[in-house]
């Protein structure tokens, strides 16, 4: 299917505004948003934004590997998206993710994008389950570090591998609003993660632009997804971003879309070492007094 016949991408889709727009002009978006083809690795792949990300490049016909290391989540995905291949993985294990991006270069003699995407929550806040002070626990902040950041270090390393030898590539990390400022509602260690993460990126785009490879990361405000394990709309949750968000609302996975589809096609081919939040304007306004400690 040729990608100007695809739904989700730019040039896709029919619908009444689609209709009256000319031929001409779906095919210029399909040629600057091109994934067609494009090998693609989606870590946390099985849900939530990292599944959203894997739909609308596997709509706009990328080959995708989702990789995730929840088993039952991956066989719901592949229910509702059976043309994306799945792998179990852990981000925390480096050993396993080399051995899965060697299988990908193995099949397919190229790794074109990765998405750093899977993480963890824990806690609510900083004076709760993974605070610093009263409460730390070494082993929860050793959880959040494992996957958050270290994860995404595998991930990054292993994806820059290939791409250096191919001369090209585009690896994504999603960060978080919590990696540019302090936030109320999360964890001393997911913060400090994301942070982190943020930093990661940058390095790694001013080092690896010499082969071309592209390093940038997305920072997600408030998304309804399965993060901390809360299901994807706790109500509390959602009355709380209502009014710190100044487009009054949490984000849809699906919105995620736009940013991912640009960042894995040759319409970012001059952004690298960049940071681009999604979050409804989250980041305009001071963060709000939140339940610390
Ligand atoms: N949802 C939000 O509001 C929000 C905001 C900012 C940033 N983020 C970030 O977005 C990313 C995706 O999270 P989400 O919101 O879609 O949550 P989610 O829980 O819906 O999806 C995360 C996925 O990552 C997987 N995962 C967790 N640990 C893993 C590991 N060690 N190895 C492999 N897979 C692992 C989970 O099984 C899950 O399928 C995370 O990095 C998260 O920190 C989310």
């Amino acid at each position: 299917m040729a990608a100007s016949q695809r739904c989700a991408c730019p040039a896709g889709g029919a619908g009444g505004q689609r209709a009256s727009r000319s031929a001409d002009a779906g095919a210029v978006l399909a040629r600057v948003f091109d994934v067609a083809g494009r090998i693609v690795l989606v870590t946390g792949g099985a849900s939530g934004l990292g599944l959203a990300i894997a739909r609308v490049l596997a709509e706009c016909g990328a080959r995708v590997i989702i990789a995730d290391r929840d088993e039952t989540r991956l066989a719901d995905a592949a229910r509702s998206l059976p043309e994306v291949e799945r792998a179990v993985l852990d981000v925390a294990d480096p050993a396993a993710v080399d051995a899965l991006v060697d299988s990908v270069v193995d099949r397919y003699e190229r790794l074109d994008v990765a998405f750093a995407n899977a993480g963890i929550a824990a806690g609510r806040g900083p004076g709760d389950a993974a605070g610093l002070l009263d409460t730390f626990d070494l082993a929860l902040w050793q959880q959040v570090l494992s996957v958050n950041l270290n994860g995404v270090v595998h991930t990054v390393r292993a994806a820059a591998r290939p791409m250096k030898f191919q001369r090209g590539g585009s690896i994504v990390v999603t960060a978080s609003t919590a990696g540019l400022r302090q936030d109320p509602y999360v964890s001393y260690s997911y913060v400090v993660a994301k942070a982190g993460v943020v930093n990661l990126v940058r390095q790694a785009a001013l080092d690896l632009a010499r082969w071309q490879v592209r390093v940038n990361a997305i920072a997600p405000g408030p998304f309804r997804t399965n993060l901390g394990g809360d299901g994807p709309r706790r109500p509390e949750a959602e009355a709380r971003w209502a009014t710190a968000v100044p487009l009054g609302r949490m984000g849809d996975p699906a919105e995620i879309r736009g940013l991912a589809l640009l960042l894995a096609s040759p319409a970012s081919s001059f952004m690298t070492g960049a940071v681009y939040p999604v979050d409804g304007g989250q980041l305009l306004q001071s963060p709000p007094l939140g339940p610390i400690g």
